[in-house]
């Protein structure tokens, strides 16, 4: 039986996680198209800290129940294919009027992938956005014809995933990191060339990688200055997707290289790649990162936290997001 009200965090001010407190709602009700979901496990992605303080690119008003993605169970639907999914274990995402912080989080129908048995609740809290970004983002280097890719925030949950799909489809990596302590496990899963971005001669080092691996495509997640040191260090003609600005910077990019390189720098937003590529080939990803690409979505879990202490559970993965996910349980 569905509960006419449930437990969810509402976020009441955009103060971070600050503004997050443990509220009875109402139970929403799917309309035409859409399923509600019993949630067992929601992710927290940096999309979500920027949403809790008003910055990212979907914005509700407070009071607000965030969470862009999840796991659970298809409980109910209304009307349309939703039918069929009802009693099927999913990954949900939800940019809608619900987020998935809740016991139970509507969503369209289309935007849930059944999950295999292999697959735990907490892996498929994170099946959907970071997955499919990184098979977007590869499939772009794939389609562009490039030898090797560079790419920042080498030890991102999303980073680690496009070196093992890069790896997977024969490309090469060069990887940039902030600090030295993570060179070698990038290495191990394959990363051809790791950079360290703090060392003084970080721009001469990410050039030579880059000219020694051939890559023709940037992948930056930081923005600020990055920006423009992988655009110099790629040859002529080369395109930077910046898909991320966890320096909380503007992109800066010498005028140089944009003008006598032929380079330029794109925004990459995986709902606008949704909507520009279509539902034929959201479902190709999504069969791809459960069979083929198993194996390279992983995400190191760090922690799981309940609801009453989901506040101090992401301010701690805000403070060292280079430890691992955290995961809420309702
Ligand atoms: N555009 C899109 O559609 C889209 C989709 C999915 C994800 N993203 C973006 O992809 C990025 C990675 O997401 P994720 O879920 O993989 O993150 P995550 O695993 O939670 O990890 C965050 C990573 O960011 C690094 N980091 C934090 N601040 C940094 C800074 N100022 N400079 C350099 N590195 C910094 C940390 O590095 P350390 O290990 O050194 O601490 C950590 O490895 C985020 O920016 C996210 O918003 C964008």
């Amino acid at each position: 039986m569905i509960p006419k009200t449930m437990r969810a965090l509402q976020l009441e001010s955009f103060d971070g996680p600050e503004g997050l407190h443990v509220r009875e709602v109402p139970t929403p009700t799917p309309r035409a198209g859409q399923v509600l979901v019993k949630i067992r496990t929601a992710a927290v992605n940096p999309s979500d800290l920027m949403f809790l303080r008003g910055r990212y690119g979907v914005r509700r008003e407070p009071p607000t129940i965030p969470g862009f993605e999840g796991c659970g169970d298809v409980v109910a639907a209304g009307s349309g294919l939703g039918a069929l999914l009802v009693g099927r274990r999913v990954a949900v995402a939800t940019q809608g009027s619900f987020g998935t912080w809740a016991e139970y989080t509507v969503a369209e129908a289309s935007t849930c992938l059944p999950l295999r048995a292999r697959i735990s609740d907490a892996q498929g809290a994170m099946m959907l956005v970071n997955p499919l970004t990184a098979w977007a983002l590869i499939d772009r280097a794939t389609r562009d014809g490039v030898k090797g890719v560079l790419l920042n925030a080498a030890n991102s949950a999303l980073g680690r995933m496009m070196i093992r799909t890069a790896r997977h489809r024969g490309l090469h990596v060069v990887a940039i990191v902030r600090t030295a302590q993570h060179v070698a496990a990038l290495q191990a899963l394959g990363a051809s060339a790791v950079v360290v971005s703090e060392e003084a001669d970080f721009a001469d080092a990410l050039k030579e990688a880059c000219v020694t691996h051939g890559c023709g495509i940037g992948f930056d997640a930081v923005a600020g200055k990055q920006t423009g040191q992988m655009l110099a260090a790629l040859p002529r003609g080369a395109r930077v997707l910046t898909y991320g600005a966890l320096s909380l910077e503007p992109v800066q990019v010498d005028v140089g290289t944009l003008l006598f390189g032929n380079r330029a720098v794109e925004g990459f937003w995986l709902t606008e790649w949704i909507r520009r590529r279509g539902m034929g080939t959201v479902i190709r990803a999504m069969v791809d990162i459960q069979t083929s690409l198993a194996d390279c979505m992983r995400t190191d879990v760090h922690a799981t936290y309940a609801f009453a202490d989901a506040a101090a559970g992401i301010r701690s993965y805000q403070d060292a997001m280079g430890a691992g996910k955290i995961v809420l349980k309702p």
